[in-house]
């Protein structure tokens, strides 16, 4: 058999508040995984501010490319192509990245490969699984997004379902947020629901009319927040445990049943999580649970590559060369990018 080229793709990531490069060999062997965080910045405001977030870009990305190249003990000159993060994500903060990738891909004539961010949190999931390929279904939990996606192959996707309104990410840190934890609030209440009871308040789980694989997270926190108040307006004082761990029950319970009803659905037997959300530790331990007792195999990746991160941009931009896809000079970023488009 003849042996196939070994390909190294330098990636990079800058659509929201990660400023990140890496290294990657044949879609799924990191030689190096740089991420320069400004979560620390951003926590004095509660959230990410854009325009700091594009400057801090700005001041880190070729520090990071640097780094990124270092650690693989490589240089350019050995480098196939460069992947980056066109879409979807603050417009400002992915021209940093889009700007770099082109002009470093013209400078050493390379192939400019522009990755679609949910691919690429997708993809995180191929770095640790050597044996997992398409098809499978993969639940995709964010700060930006929720989304049921069917792999049907290497870069073809079908949107099974998304959520109306808030991303799994945002409710846990607008909850995080009102019961005093500050931000992010996620890994937050990850912690303090190890504590609470589960059980001890029962929120609501939106239901869809006609849109079974549909999310809708913004009645949960509203229910959260109608809770808060009502303990302050009787007096009452109220557990921040309990309300992060049956929030959190909440949360869990419904992306596992409509996930699992995916995969029935669709008779596949593999099942994966992915972005920052899939590091959470209840909604592991659930989905766990119930691929176990339905026989399917359930892949996650590790925390570094759940969170923003280059690698998993440098795993997707391998299958896109594989499938020939390249960009050209005039390649933008493309904030509302939709998944599957080229
Ligand atoms: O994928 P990511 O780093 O950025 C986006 O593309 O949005 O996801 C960040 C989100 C934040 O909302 C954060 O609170 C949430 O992921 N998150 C978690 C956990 N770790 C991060 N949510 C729940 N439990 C966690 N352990
Ligand atoms: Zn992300």
């Amino acid at each position: 058999m003849r042996e196939l080229k070994s390909i190294n793709i330098l990636a990079i990531e800058s659509s929201c508040d990660e400023t990140a490069a890496a290294v990657i060999n044949n879609g799924r062997f990191v030689r190096s995984n740089v991420i320069s965080s400004q979560i620390e910045l951003h926590k004095l405001y509660g959230g990410v501010v854009p325009e700091i977030a594009s400057r801090k870009h700005i001041e880190k990305i070729n520090q990071v490319i640097e780094e990124a190249l270092k650690e693989a003990d490589t240089t350019l000159d050995d480098i196939d192509a460069i992947g980056v993060t066109y879409g979807p994500g603050l417009v400002g903060a992915l021209l940093v990245g889009v700007a770099e990738a082109k002009a470093i891909a013209f400078a050493k004539n390379l192939p400019l490969i522009g990755v679609h961010h949910i691919e690429g949190h997708i993809s995180a999931n191929y770095i640790e699984h050597p044996d997992l390929e398409p098809p499978f279904i993969c639940l995709v939990v964010s700060g930006g997004h929720t989304h049921l996606v069917r792999v049907q192959d290497y870069g073809t996707y079908e949107i099974l379902g998304r959520t109306r309104d808030d991303a799994a990410g945002e409710a846990y840190d607008k909850v995080a947020r009102a019961i005093g934890l500050g931000y992010p609030g996620g890994p937050k209440i990850d912690r303090i629901a190890k504590e609470g009871n589960p059980d001890a308040i029962k929120f609501p789980k939106a239901k869809i009319d006609g849109a079974p694989s549909d999310f809708s997270f913004s009645g949960l926190k509203s229910a959260v927040l109608n809770y808060i108040n009502g303990c302050k307006m009787k007096g009452e004082t109220y557990d921040p445990a309990d309300i992060a761990a049956s929030f959190q029950k909440a949360v869990v319970e419904v992306l596992v049943e409509k996930s699992m009803d995916a995969v029935a659905k669709y008779g596949l037997d593999k099942f994966a999580i992915a972005g920052g959300v899939a590091s959470n530790s209840a909604l592991r331990e659930g989905m766990k649970k119930a691929c176990e007792e339905r026989g399917i195999k359930f892949y996650y990746p590790s925390p570094i590559y759940c969170t923003d991160n280059a690698a998993m941009i440098g795993a997707a931009a391998y299958y896109e060369y594989l499938a020939g896809t390249r960009h050209g000079w005039d390649l933008n970023a493309v904030p509302n990018l939709k998944l599957g488009e080229r």
